[in-house]
């Protein structure tokens, strides 16, 4: 069993379109009782609400239901839980390692980490921009999600 936990700021718009398509493709493989997927913010704004409305459509035009999550906060308990942490950007990143314990044996890297040929190795933050923004997003989730599931099918 694996347990994968995608992390960004809000937790409304990058790491729930993260957290839904990766679940997409691990249910596609026929893996959803081998691998846990979960998503939170290091931020605490937008805890309980569902993700950004422009999240949501452009997940939608690919056929990925973000509605049904919520948003929640990184919490330390998350390390004892998770054994693979993905944070969007290296700010979010910073974050986690600030507060990982000594003894943490997991992965905890940058998501595209498993999308080398990306031309970037952050997500960008898509919430202050354009409808643009969201859609750069969905490409760069897609690939790594799909080099995730190849990585942990090979683990
Ligand atoms: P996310 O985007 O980290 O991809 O969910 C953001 C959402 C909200 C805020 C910042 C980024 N905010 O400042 O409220």
């Amino acid at each position: 069993m694996a347990s994968v936990l995608f992390v960004c700021l809000g937790n409304i718009c990058r790491s729930p379109t993260a957290h839904g398509i990766f679940a997409a493709q691990v249910d596609a493989a026929g893996l959803a009782d081998s691998i846990a997927v979960d998503s939170c913010g290091t931020g605490a704004w937008h805890v309980g609400e569902p993700p950004d409305a422009r999240a949501t459509a452009t997940a939608r035009q690919r056929g990925y239901d973000l509605a049904p999550l919520r948003a929640r906060q990184f919490e330390v308990a998350d390390f004892q839980r998770f054994d693979v942490i993905l944070a969007m950007d290296r700010s979010n990143l910073s974050h986690l390692e600030a507060l990982r314990p000594e003894d943490y044996t997991g992965t905890l890297s940058l998501f595209l980490d498993y999308h080398p040929a990306a031309s970037t190795r952050e997500v960008p933050d898509p919430y202050y921009g354009g409808d643009g923004g969201f859609e750069e997003v969905l490409d760069l989730v897609e690939a790594a999600s799909a080099g995730l599931l190849e990585a942990l099918r090979a683990s």
